[in-house]
């Protein structure tokens, strides 16, 4: 019997107990709410890869609670050594989003000398502080992103209030420790009364856009409009919406943005209609140490992702498919990007590199 009220740690897709993890099974949603257990590294790996858990911060934040299952299952003979397996396998689960490394590079952080019982309880500390963070970095995320509005000098005339903002993919509590990234930054607008409402995109193949992101805002009776990936353009020339925010999984030296696939159509469309482009992220989905995004490693995934739709066939069943996950939208499209520390307008590597000091990320 699993219950949240006995959760240590508890957000609205991820549940941690003391010796177990709960994740949210995000494929189910909206019409099911099934909460997958979870009790070893394997199962965490498992889960990250086949979409139970999804977004960049919930995919770290899960990895992170992997490693401690795995020195729970190794007990007395967790080290350094012994976990290197369970951290190798769950760094392969998916390659794009920059927070499951960083998550598991904090993880490893904290092994150093420690074993056994001493090293489980700094790798849990460890974790549950990763979780715990993340919905705080995302309320000031999202104060920051919300103060945008009405500002006039992105590289575009204004974001106007009182229009509707365009997102895609999903970013909000479900993709994160809660709040959200650029759904965080919406909730914070809406609360603010400086957007009328949403335009969601439904984010083909996965539908996150469809099955969470509208769900999501209905549940806070934020007005959401669901659109077909297709009609961005002609939403966005419609002149109802004030500004495109998207969430991002890595985020280059030089402000270049990976995203779910189509955030690069929706900057080039929003370029064109003048329309400013926000990238929201926590600090964790900032890549230094790679130049531009030219260098990311874009996840390729299964034909049949783009051959079914929820399993029902809808194309030849052999017809060749190019299925990659995300792109990568120069930071020259980019109007700004908002973290935690505040706000990077017009990102470029000179831009990413004092904004990263001042945080303290880098010296
Ligand atoms: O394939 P997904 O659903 O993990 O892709 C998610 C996205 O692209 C999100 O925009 C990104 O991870 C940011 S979530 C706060």
């Amino acid at each position: 019997m699993t219950t949240a009220d006995t959760a240590i740690i508890s957000s609205p897709a991820i549940r941690w107990f003391n010796k177990r993890l709960e994740l949210l099974d995000q494929r189910a949603l909206p019409h099911q709410t099934l909460w997958l257990p979870l009790s070893n590294a394997d199962g965490v790996a498992d889960a990250i890869r086949d979409m139970v858990v999804r977004g960049a911060p919930a995919i770290g934040i899960s990895a992170a609670y992997g490693v401690v299952l795995a020195a729970m299952e190794l007990g007395v003979n967790a080290n350094q050594a012994s976990l290197k397996p369970a951290i190798d396998l769950l760094a392969a689960s998916r390659p794009t989003a920059v927070n499951l490394f960083w998550a598991l590079e904090r993880m490893q952080s904290v092994i150093s000398e420690q074993t056994g019982l001493a090293l489980i309880a700094s790798l849990t500390a460890e974790a549950e502080a990763i979780h715990r963070d993340d919905r705080e970095m995302n309320h000031r995320l999202a104060e920051f992103g919300a103060a945008l509005f009405g500002k006039s000098n992105l590289g575009v005339s204004l974001i106007p209030e009182g229009k509707s903002v365009y997102t895609h993919c999903n970013t909000g509590a479900l993709a994160t420790g809660g709040h959200g990234t650029a759904l965080g930054i919406i909730r914070s607008a809406w609360e603010s009364k400086k957007i009328v409402g949403v335009y969601a995109g439904e984010t083909r193949p996965w539908m996150q856009g469809a099955r969470l992101t509208s769900w999501e805002l209905m549940q806070d009776d934020i007005p959401v409009t669901l659109v077909v990936d297709s009609a961005a353009g002609h939403v966005m020339k419609s002149g109802k919406i004030g500004a495109v925010i998207v969430g991002a999984d890595r985020i280059t030296a030089n402000g270049d943005a990976a995203n779910k696939i189509g955030t690069y159509n929706l900057a080039v469309l929003a370029k064109h209609h003048g329309i400013a482009f926000i990238v929201a992220a926590p600090l964790s989905t900032l890549d230094p140490d790679l130049a531009d995004g030219s260098l990311i490693d874009i996840e390729e995934r299964n034909a049949d992702e783009v051959r079914t739709v929820q399993g029902k066939p809808i194309a030849p069943t052999d017809v060749p498919v190019f299925n990659p996950a995300f792109d990568v939208t120069p930071a020259e499209l980019i109007s700004a990007i908002v973290t935690e520390h505040g706000v990077i307008e017009q990102p470029d590597t000179a831009k990413m590199a004092a904004h990263l000091r001042s945080a303290g990320v880098i010296a």
